[in-house]
């Protein structure tokens, strides 16, 4: 390569490097060097393992978590606000879980570098550590999100268990996210529990037949009925992967499990029986890439709708936005 060649090529990168920066687009790494010496990386890694060693379902709680906030005005935060009818205040969220895990990652890296890491990066970057922690594999986190200043429990429009494929499929199309994406994502329901009320009537009265639904494993049926059983509260929870012994582990046992007639949740089971993705189900079961194509697809939801650049604020609590004067 000629001098004058090279020079422009050198040029160009840095051109694509500042431009980079300037359009505040997502990018690996983007605390490298933001916090002295420090790594914020392995900061939230460090805290969220100590969390992990304690409370292993503090994993599935931060995997939804990631998703109920991404889906809901893109990935800023906002299920993390306080208040009288922000969005944890809505139905589908009462159940999250994980709000102290990243109030402890805040705590620590606020310690070392204030004001430099976004509640919304926490988020992801922590999921990230709790997928890997579980069995899943290490993918590259992108970061460089802005947390939003709002948040509203009426905004909360998140699919319900009941949701058809493809219904199913135009919301995540809506987010940018194909039908594959969709599959690998809902493969995060290898981790965590359902509670009753929200199968119940898959197990006595499949749409209003009386009857179980025809389409669950016999067995998955009685073990159901023992766990929820008719007319209780509905409070008791099931593992949404009913292999015993990959339940806590992020691998592709749900999509096997589901090809078996083994899944709990309505749509769980219809993912596996719908010609639109049925052909996908089984790739993934039958495949070895799940843990890279899972993280890939954790990343691509990451990036919904994110605020970058100088939108939003880097919140000094994740519970509250900044006071502004
Ligand atoms: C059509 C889309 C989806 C529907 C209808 C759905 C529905 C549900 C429901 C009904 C539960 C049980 C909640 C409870 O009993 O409190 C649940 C749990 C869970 N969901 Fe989903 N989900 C969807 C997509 C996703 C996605 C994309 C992810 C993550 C990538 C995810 C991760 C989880 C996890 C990890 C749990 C277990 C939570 C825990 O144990 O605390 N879900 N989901």
């Amino acid at each position: 390569m000629s001098t004058v060649a090279a020079f422009a090529l050198a040029l160009g990168l840095i051109f694509v490097n500042l431009t980079g920066h300037c359009d505040g687009a997502l990018q690996v790494g983007f605390y490298r060097g933001k916090c002295g010496l420090l790594d914020v990386e392995s900061i939230v890694r460090a805290v969220v393992t100590v969390k992990f060693l304690k409370d292993r379902t503090i994993a599935p709680a931060l995997i939804r978590m990631q998703f109920h906030d991404c889906f809901v005005n893109g990935c800023d935060a906002s299920i993390l606000l306080d208040g009288n009818s922000t969005e944890k205040t809505a139905g589908p969220n009462l159940s999250v879980r994980g709000y102290e895990v990243i109030d402890a990652v805040k705590d620590a890296v606020e310690k070392f570098c204030p004001g430099v890491v976004s509640c919304a990066d926490i988020i992801a970057i922590a999921t990230r550590d709790v997928v890997y922690l579980s069995g899943g594999g290490k993918y590259s986190v992108e970061t460089g999100r802005r947390d939003g200043f709002v948040s509203l429990a009426k905004n909360v429009k998140l699919p319900g268990p009941t949701i058809t494929v493809s219904q199913s499929i135009a919301v995540f199309a809506e987010k940018g996210l194909d039908a594959t994406d969709m599959v690998y994502l809902l493969g995060g329901h290898t981790i965590g529990v359902a509670h009753c009320n929200l199968f119940q009537a898959r197990l006595y009265n499949y749409k209003n037949t009386g009857k179980p639904d025809p389409s669950m494993d016999l067995s998955l049926l009685e073990t159901l009925k023992k766990m929820c059983p008719q007319n209780s509260t509905g409070f008791n929870t099931v593992n949404l992967d009913q292999n015993p012994k990959s339940a806590s582990i992020v691998d592709n046992s749900f999509h096997k499990q589901i090809k078996m007639h083994r899944g709990v949740l309505q749509i769980d089971q219809d993912l596996a029986l719908d010609s639109l993705t049925k052909a996908t189900v089984d790739k993934v079961a039958n495949g070895f890439d799940f843990s890279t194509k899972f993280g890939r697809a954790m990343v691509k939801m990451g990036a919904i709708q994110v605020l970058t650049g100088k939108q939003g604020e880097i919140r000094k609590s994740c519970r509250a936005v900044n006071r502004r004067f």
